[in-house]
């Protein structure tokens, strides 16, 4: 099989089969337009492919992920999120010396410009930390120049130091309490946790458990092929933004309660089951009701037609953080009840709508003491590599064109204009 055949009217078309190293396969229709003059229509892509990429691998009908070719349930349990950042962005797994020189590097860049903290002083407190950190990563193309003279790896290291910095430094600010510097002597994640956690007037000591989940946490949301805001940083790179542009339109669009949003929902929909006292069915009962819009939140992919395999390693990661920390959360026990129930009704069943990476993640960052407003800043956390990698591919494939979709218009023909005195 190498074409495919389309018949427009009584005329044929030829196009070219593409196959992936997976055997996915596609209709290459870079030239049906100009063949035919006839587009392909496909609001939400849910049949159509963007791009070639050897990032990410998902078969949703089987519940598989790959990053490189690496398995999700292997790389959470034995890699750091260095190792998986640097894997993603550059096709391996690092070596000795190169995964220290790479670590050495995120440390050496954890810093923000000193001027930078003035930012903060025009967000409110109350202010969205995701609206923070799309505002603080674009600002720092008014630091940092489009590309260095070795190209894009410079800012690659800046944007994934300085990030997690902002990030908690948006805390920080929203509580009042000081930012706190990043130390050289922590992990990614122990760095993360201290300026998150730590106060000047007690030391504070990085809890291996804690450090350990938030790895996993990261990893699993390191890449995701081409997402809702995967393909916004892909789109939006394709016009040759800067890196910190593209990033900031990714973080925006995973902002969105249907994509990143959603771990955010979960939490605050398990509250108000909780409140309610309710029968969990009555919940199930509205997520079906066309004319209720009520939604499981956490439930469901647009890929994933069996179970979300991030969401089965963080279901049990929960029981596990959770016993560690002698943490005892109502809204696990509810969650898990919620998913029981949904599971064994035909609605759910028939869709094919499972658990996703946003169900069981928010339990495990309240165990952790994230409040429920950063839940989506740790997803963008974890996805920044992800968004990086797929901007480079892009970036370094000199035959990547700019995005620019076609259209069915559906508007008023041709009419002349009215001068206002005369319009009815
Ligand atoms: C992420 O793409 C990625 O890879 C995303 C992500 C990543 O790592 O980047 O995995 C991260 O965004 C996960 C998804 C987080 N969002 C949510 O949990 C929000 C709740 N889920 C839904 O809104 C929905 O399932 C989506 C947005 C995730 C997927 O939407 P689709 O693919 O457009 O599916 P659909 O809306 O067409 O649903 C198909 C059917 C519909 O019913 P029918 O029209 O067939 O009768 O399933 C129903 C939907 O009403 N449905 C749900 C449901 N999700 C889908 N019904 C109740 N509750 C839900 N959660």
């Amino acid at each position: 099989m190498t074409s495919a055949k389309i018949s427009v009217g009584e005329k044929d078309y030829e196009l070219p089969l593409v196959v992936g190293s997976e055997n996915e396969v596609g209709i290459d229709m870079t030239k049906f337009r100009a063949q035919s003059g006839v587009i392909s229509l496909d609001p939400g892509f849910g049949s159509t492919g963007s791009c070639q990429s050897a990032i990410t691998f998902i078969n949703g009908e089987e519940g598989v992920l790959r990053y490189r070719g690496y398995p999700i349930e292997d790389i959470a349990e034995n890699a750091s999120f260095a190792e998986v950042s640097y894997m993603l962005i550059y096709g391996n797994l690092p070596n000795k010396t190169q995964l220290e020189e790479f670590s050495s590097k995120l440390t050496q860049h954890s810093l923000i410009h000193e001027d930078m903290k003035k930012f903060y002083e025009g967000f409110p407190a109350s202010a969205h930390p995701m609206a923070v950190l799309s505002s603080m990563v674009g600002s720092l193309a008014t630091y940092y120049p489009e590309k260095d003279e070795d190209g894009f790896d410079l800012n690659i290291i800046r944007l994934l130091a300085k990030a997690k910095t902002i990030a908690a430094f948006a805390y920080k600010r929203s509580i009042g309490q000081p930012f706190i510097y990043p130390q050289n002597n922590l992990s990614y994640c122990g760095n993360f946790l201290n300026m998150m956690f730590a106060v000047p007037s007690e030391p504070y000591t990085v809890d291996p458990v804690l450090e350990a989940a938030l790895n996993k946490l990261l990893i699993l949301h390191a890449d995701h092929e081409q997402n809702c805001s995967t393909s916004t940083v892909r789109l939006v790179g394709s016009s040759h933004a800067n890196m910190f542009a593209s990033m900031a339109a990714g973080i925006c669009a995973l902002w969105g309660p249907l994509h990143g949003g959603a771990n955010q929902k979960v939490i605050e929909q398990l509250k108000y089951i909780q409140r309610s006292g309710e029968d969990l069915q009555k919940f199930v009962d509205r997520a079906k009701d066309k004319n209720d819009d009520f939604r499981l939140m956490g439930f469901g992919h647009r890929v994933y037609k069996n179970f979300d395999p991030r969401a089965r390693i963080l279901k049990k990661s929960c029981d596990q953080v959770l016993s560690k920390l002698g943490v005892d959360d109502p809204l696990l026990d509810i969650a898990k009840k919620l998913e029981e129930v949904a599971l064994n009704d035909e609605y759910f069943v028939s869709r094919r709508l499972y658990p996703n990476v946003d169900f069981y993640s928010g339990i495990i960052y309240r165990a952790m003491g994230i409040p429920t407003n950063m839940f989506t800043v740790m997803f963008a956390l974890g996805r920044l590599p992800g968004w990086i990698a797929h901007w480079y591919e892009m970036r370094q494939d000199t035959s990547t064109r700019i995005g620019r979709p076609r259209q069915i218009y559906t508007g008023p023909a041709a009419r002349d204009f009215v001068p206002v005195a005369k319009r009815g």
